[in-house]
């Protein structure tokens, strides 16, 4: 006994001795050893200008909501989110020009964003060559993700959410014959017309006309008039809210009848569609992420805080963000780093039922988000959930 105890504290003995002279040999051993973190900069890189700035205004306010309270959680000992929020501006060039402020001047822990996929396809390159942790809030394009092990996003994908909602909708309505209307020069634009062009033809709808926009396009008539010659049962929209809400509010005045609905994708789900579209949104559907009208006491919370503190309801757009911040913050507190980017990658890699806004939150093994999509209809001014 005395032996195997001797020589256990011989050998305990070494060890302390060998973690002292690693420690004292190295002032940044020493410093990783014994500091706790308190301090994790989190770059934001959201459109607040240009054609996707209605998204940016609603992810700024869910993500300053959520840095607000986790920092006053947090107590004065406790880890502490340093917002840097840029611009992208709707734009690839302006989002690679953010993207490198904040890997190489603000040094920051982890980046939240770009708005768009269109954006998200390049920076997100970057990003993953640096080895900087990206966690998307609000692309829904394929490929994202794919770009590499350190992307990461919490925003459905529109080859989820896009089969459910024609299945609803082609139930609901009793859909046979579609018309479908997209962009052509946006990731998401264009991913969203894939995703929908194979979700109808497995629904066995018939498309009878396909008709095309670019981005900033206005007027939507000559397309619209086609749409309305081929007597469709719905009409399919792959847009973003700015041309979204003129497809929606011309088909209407082209005599368009409301019992033909427009169905949409990803990009719909903006109070700027409801502002912008007024009565005409009325009966648009779309799929979505975010069940506004969950009952979960965490959702309840989120709703009234926000409502409380900006004076209308959050949106979609809002909640994804606002719990990106709170994956993220789990992510680098479970990491206990601000730094070590690989670790904070490995950390955001196993966040396993985080309970978030969004639900029970997991990544999948593809690290999308492992949520399930709900599909929604304007009614009364209002995103509601079809069939309730
Ligand atoms: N969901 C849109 C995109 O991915 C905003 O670009």
């Amino acid at each position: 006994m005395h032996t195997l105890k001797r020589s256990s504290g011989t050998a305990a003995g070494i060890a302390v001795a060998l973690f002292l002279t690693l420690v004292f040999s190295s002032g940044r051993l020493c410093t990783q050893a014994f500091a706790a973190v308190t301090e994790a900069k989190i770059g934001f890189a959201f459109s607040m200008t240009g054609g996707a700035a209605a998204y940016g205004a609603t992810q700024k306010k869910g993500a300053d909501l959520a840095v607000e309270e986790i920092n006053a959680a947090a107590g004065p000992n406790g880890l502490k989110i340093v917002p840097v929020l840029e611009d992208d501006a709707s734009v690839p060039q302006q989002g690679i020009n953010v993207f490198n402020k904040f890997i190489n001047a603000d040094k920051v822990a982890l980046i939240i964003g770009p708005t768009l996929s269109n954006t998200a396809q390049v920076t997100d390159r970057i990003a993953q060559k640096d080895g900087m942790p990206v966690l998307a809030i609000s692309n829904t394009a394929p490929g994202i993700t794919e770009i590499g092990d350190f992307i990461f996003r919490d925003s459905l994908t529109e080859s989820v959410v896009i089969p459910y909602t024609i299945k609803v909708a082609k139930e609901k309505f009793g859909l046979k014959k579609v018309a479908v209307f997209y962009g052509n020069d946006d990731a998401f634009t264009m991913g969203g017309y894939v995703a929908f062009k194979k979700a109808l033809a497995d629904a066995g709808l018939e498309v009878v006309t396909e008709q095309t926009f670019a981005k900033g396009d206005r007027d939507f008539s000559p397309q619209l008039t086609q749409i309305k010659s081929k007597n469709p049962d719905a009409i399919i929209v792959s847009a973003l809210v700015e041309e979204a809400s003129g497809i929606v509010n011309q088909a209407r005045q082209l005599g368009i009848p409301a019992s033909v609905p427009i169905i949409g994708g990803n990009g719909f789900n903006s109070p700027a569609l409801l502002k912008n579209a007024a009565e005409s949104a009325e009966g648009v559907i779309m799929g979505a992420a975010w069940n506004a009208t969950s009952t979960l006491p965490l959702n309840k919370k989120f709703v009234e805080a926000f409502t409380a503190k900006y004076g209308n309801a959050p949106d979609q757009f809002a909640a994804q963000a606002y719990a990106g911040v709170h994956i993220a913050y789990a992510a680098i507190k479970k990491a206990g780093t601000a730094t070590d980017h690989k670790a904070i990658r490995d950390a955001l890699a196993q966040i396993k039922d985080l309970d978030t806004v969004l639900g029970a939150f997991s990544f999948t093994p593809g690290r999308d988000a492992g949520s399930t999509p709900v599909v929604q209809v304007v009614k009364g001014g209002k995103f509601t959930i079809l069939g309730e």
